[in-house]
């Protein structure tokens, strides 16, 4: 696998001091960065979705807990208040349960930043063995669908589906990747289309509606996403629209890939109608880049994941292997505590 050319983003940097953000708001336009210098700027950072992507929200939260520690921040209120930036992805609760932890055990500064470090390189490694594991379910020649963005700016590095479409693209098993736009917030359309040129790999951008269309024609074989949770029997919350393509997904006969580090699995959420669903402000819905589209009075719902069921994935890609048809005892026998 050639990294240089498939894992060279990184969009979330410790500077020693402060903690560095590729701001994810402003791609592909510009590559700002943000410097995070309190715990409080990390919990504004992932609020506002400049840092996005489980993963990585996980990650920057666990350097803002250090950021709390160096400069005396009340570590209850600095851990309670990056705890609720976010409600639906895991790994933020995850991560900072191990940083928390540590915290307790009596961890100085450097040892919470080296629970930090520790943290975002597992997440790297996880990601390129989910690549090979993944990649690995592909057919030669395949066309692949994915939604949202997953890759090296949701991560550590490399991506969990965009690390798997990386893998299979380098193995030549996937011929062509489609990238859904993701509205509101544009995550295919912005990010990963951003990710997939700058490696060189061909890609087509879909709008979101034209998914099932493409299904049809018979130019995908797979769908490959990322969660933010998996519950105990396999149900998935992911970018809202997820659900609808794993929906057209079964109807067409294609099949459906869910690839996430153990960190977003919830084994204490027993199945996905417990997990906390998102819901946005509904103003992002009236605008596109800024400009208002939407006539003036007007109303909108903003729910920004759903709950894919178990029974409409083939399988869930974790470091730890592959869990084909996923049910509650495929899900306990591989991640029982
Ligand atoms: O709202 P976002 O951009 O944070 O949502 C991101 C997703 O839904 C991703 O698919 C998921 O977090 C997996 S990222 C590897």
């Amino acid at each position: 696998m050639d990294y240089d050319r498939y894992d060279h983003i990184r969009a979330v940097q410790w500077r020693g001091d402060h903690l560095h953000l590729l701001d994810q708001r402003r791609l592909p336009q510009e590559e700002c960065w943000l410097d995070c210098r309190q715990a409080a700027d990390v919990v504004q950072a992932i609020r506002e979705l400049a840092v996005r992507g489980a993963p990585a929200i996980g990650i920057a939260a666990a350097w803002g807990v250090v950021l709390a520690g160096r400069s005396g921040t009340d570590m209850d209120t600095a851990l309670a208040d990056l705890r609720a930036a976010r409600p639906t992805a895991v790994n933020l609760m995850w991560a900072l349960d191990r940083m928390r932890a540590r915290h307790a055990a009596g961890a100085d500064a450097a040892a919470l930043a080296a629970e930090a470090q520790a943290i975002q390189d597992e997440d790297l490694a996880a990601n390129r063995h989910m690549g090979e594991l993944g990649a690995a379910l592909i057919a030669s020649g395949s066309g692949v669908l994915t939604h949202c963005n997953t890759g090296s700016l949701a991560t550590a590095g490399f991506g969990t589906a965009l690390g798997v479409i990386r893998a299979g693209v380098a193995q030549g098993r996937i011929a062509q990747v489609y990238a859904g736009e993701t509205r509101p917030w544009q995550q295919g359309a912005r990010l990963t289309m951003y990710e997939l040129v700058r490696d060189g790999i061909a890609a087509r951008l879909i709008a979101d509606s034209a998914a099932a269309h493409l299904m049809k024609t018979g130019a995908v074989q797979w769908v490959i996403v990322g969660a933010d949770r998996i519950a105990a029997n396999g149900d998935t919350a992911n970018k809202i629209g997820t659900y609808q393509l794993a929906i057209a997904a079964k109807y067409h006969g294609v099949k459906f890939m869910v690839v996430a580090p153990s960190s977003t699995v919830d084994m204490a959420t027993a199945s996905g109608d417990a997990i906390a669903i998102e819901m946005r402000d509904p103003e992002e819905l009236f605008s596109i880049a800024g400009k208002r589209v939407v006539v003036a009075g007007a109303q909108a719902w903003n729910p920004v994941f759903d709950v894919t069921p178990a029974a409409l994935i083939d399988a869930i890609v974790t470091e730890r292997g592959v869990i084909e048809r996923p049910t509650a005892q495929a899900m306990q026998a591989a991640f029982r505590a």
